[in-house]
């Protein structure tokens, strides 16, 4: 920790109303998980637990902050602890005040250390004894790394302005001073002021019906961790799907998110059937603007979603399962540390496939799986053995730069596997205690394997070894026992695609009347890497891939464009790069430009004019791939 800051005593003493009542506070058994320390956060839980927060703002669209009071209700956990160390980063900090449970705020000594690139700066609160909440009052800065604030341009109404924050995996200490670790979980109630005309929305109770009369005020009663605490405002409007599914999103895009969106309520069903109740009562979508840099995020009752998933004929909402599945999956069983991400993903994945296969038939489910055994491939050779670990090292790294496809595709085989031994009915009711086992608590790789050991694996001596877990959890690479992901279809694809590169079928002659889009993605995956000029024509003219509305197949056919210098599509390229600001759809192609001098010119004046429209995360990665 850096030298004192000095601390302007300019505080007043105010009588406040009493705390607020939260939610009963996570029980305080044992786990392992409050044994093993989260490297990505400065917080002294195992001292000092924050419990609840108290939050009120104003969003200030002119300045681009967000400003007001974070009040956080503490327990002590260790008798002696005399400090609350809190994640920060890019805060400013007018002033810190402390009082007990109902009594008179006074202000606090308090001092922010160093900053560190990755961790942002440590604030620590001196606590007085029987303090029982702590009051900040803060503002954030405008290149806030959790908040995007958006010009009406960069919106599909072009009239208001909008914002919206991304916390995970930490950034929610870049606009909230907090534990931000995912061990720690809360319960939050809040009050945001926004400019007239427009809604706030958050991952916490939503009123559809409230007045837009700039102030809203949310309530999320069950504890949950600071990676899943997100705010939006902009013009919003809702649109109920069923009576507890429905969608936020500009005028414009409401209709068509409703309607693309219209299988939600089926997929939760299933997902009940199969893994318990839905314990977070309602389940809406936020559409956001196309510079999402994710194409989904799970924040509770509200997953934030990309306008790239809308394609018109529900064939990219396998995104709705993976999200929705994380309200078991991660908002319900989390990961404790970083490390341990693979707990959230690998299960969701697992999770999304068996939603898909339900409501969409084994087919899809199988096409997603073979397309994804790919992309793992292709991940697993260009990383790092350290890389390829499940329960990866991630001391001092970006978890942003850490996340891989490793512990989503690596993770949901490993499951897989175990679904293959043990039977889908066995291991079906495994998960099903597994989640109610865990349910609201953050857990390490450690305790899934206790949890592991206790119920299937109990099963015969040396299972473990003969499943060869610890290979799959500490090892890199993949174990010669990970399942095989088959799809007929695709090899069906595979072969049209080959005939046609062998000049023994004509474009036209090929059976695509049938395809679903994963067809077609696997089609322009399955062509050779070079093409002539004329077969870039020829598939063009048939097909139609340079004006495809379907974010997915054009990013296919951008990368193939790129790689074969195929300029009829440049411009829709260019305005591809400009729009999006999705990073799985806009870094590969990115990559793909640099390979050649003139490409990495080309990338070098799109990304002039897109980088000004990028999320900060989306904006970093692209820095890195131009070497900025
Ligand atoms: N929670 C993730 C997104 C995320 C991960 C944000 C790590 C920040 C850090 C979300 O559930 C996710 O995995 N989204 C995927 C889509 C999914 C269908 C694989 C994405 O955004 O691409
Ligand atoms: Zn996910």
């Amino acid at each position: 920790m850096g030298p004192l800051v000095p601390v302007a005593l300019v505080l007043t003493m105010a009588c406040d109303e009493p705390a607020s009542d939260p939610v009963p506070a996570t029980p305080a058994e044992p786990f392992s998980s409050q044994l093993d320390r989260d490297a990505h956060s400065y917080a002294n839980p195992d001292e000092v637990v924050v419990r609840h927060l108290d939050l009120d703002w104003d969003i200030n669209f002119d300045q681009r902050t967000l400003s007001g009071t974070a009040v956080l209700l503490i327990e002590r956990v260790a008798d002696s602890a005399g400090t609350l160390l809190l994640d920060t980063r890019g805060l400013s900090i007018s002033s810190v005040e402390v009082a007990g449970g109902a009594g008179v705020w006074l202000p606090a000594p308090f001092r922010l250390g160093d900053e560190d690139p990755i961790l942002g700066t440590p604030l620590e609160v001196t606590l007085p004894e029987a303090v029982a909440r702590v009051r900040i009052v803060y503002a954030t800065s405008p290149d806030a790394s959790g908040v995007q604030w958006l010009t009406p341009v960069q919106t599909a109404g072009k009239v208001h302005p909008f914002m919206f924050t991304q916390s995970q995996a930490i950034h929610a200490r870049s606009w909230i001073p907090l534990q931000d670790s995912p061990g720690v979980r809360v319960t939050y109630r809040a009050t945001v002021r926004t400019p007239a005309a427009l809604r706030a929305v958050m991952s916490a109770t939503n009123d559809a019906e409230t007045l837009l009369d700039g102030e809203f005020t949310f309530e999320m009663l069950q504890p949950v961790p600071s990676y899943l605490i997100a705010l939006a405002v902009g013009d919003l409007e809702f649109r109920a799907m069923t009576d507890r599914t429905g969608v936020y999103a500009e005028p414009t895009l409401v209709e068509a998110a409703a309607a693309e969106f219209d299988d939600t309520e089926a997929m939760m069903v299933v997902t009940e059937r199969l893994y318990g109740p839905y314990r977070w009562d309602r389940y809406d979508l936020l559409v956001l603007p196309p510079s999402f840099p994710f194409g989904g995020m799970e924040n509770p009752r509200l997953t934030f979603a990309t306008p790239t998933v809308i394609a018109g004929d529900k064939s990219l909402v396998a995104l709705v399962a993976h999200e929705l599945a994380h309200s078991w999956s991660g908002n319900l069983v989390t990961n404790a540390t970083w490390r341990d991400f693979w707990l959230n993903e690998g299960f969701t994945v697992y999770l999304e496939r068996r939603i898909v296969e339900e409501v969409f038939g084994r087919a899809r489910a199988e096409m997603e799986a073979a397309l994804d055994r790919d992309v793992l491939t292709a991940e697993l050779a260009r990383l790092d053995g350290q890389d390829q670990i499940l329960h990866v090292d991630l001391v001092g790294r970006d978890p942003d730069d850490g996340f891989t496809q490793v512990p989503y595709l690596k993770g949901e085989l490993f499951l897989r596997l175990l679904e293959q031994w043990f039977g889908r009915d066995r291991f079906d009711s495994f998960l099903r205690g597994y989640f109610d086992h865990f349910a609201f608590r953050s857990i390490v790789t450690d305790d899934f394997v206790v949890y592991l050991n206790q119920h299937l694996l109990a099963d015969g001596t040396d299972l473990a070894q003969v499943l060869q877990i610890d290979a799959w959890l500490e090892q890199p690479g993949l174990p010669d026992n990970a399942p095989h992901s088959d799809s007929d279809a695709l090899a069906r694809v595979e072969a049209q695609a080959a005939r046609w590169a062998n000049g023994d079928a004509e474009v036209g002659r090929l059976d695509t009347d049938s395809w679903a889009t994963q067809e077609w993605i696997y089609f322009l995956k399955s062509l050779p890497e070079s093409l002539t000029a004329e077969q870039m024509v020829e598939l063009d003219e048939v097909f139609g891939f340079t004006r495809a509305g379907n974010a997915e197949v054009v990013h296919q056919w951008l990368l193939i464009a790129i790689r074969n210098g195929y300029e009829t599509a440049y411009s829709r390229l260019e305005t591809y790069l400009v729009t999006i600001g999705r990073r799985k759809l806009i870094k590969p192609l990115y990559d793909e430009l640099v390979r050649t001098p003139d490409g990495r010119a080309r990338a070098e004046a799109i990304y002039q004019m897109a980088r000004p429209g990028y999320h900060p995360i989306a904006a970093s990665s692209i820095d890195e791939v131009l070497g900025r």
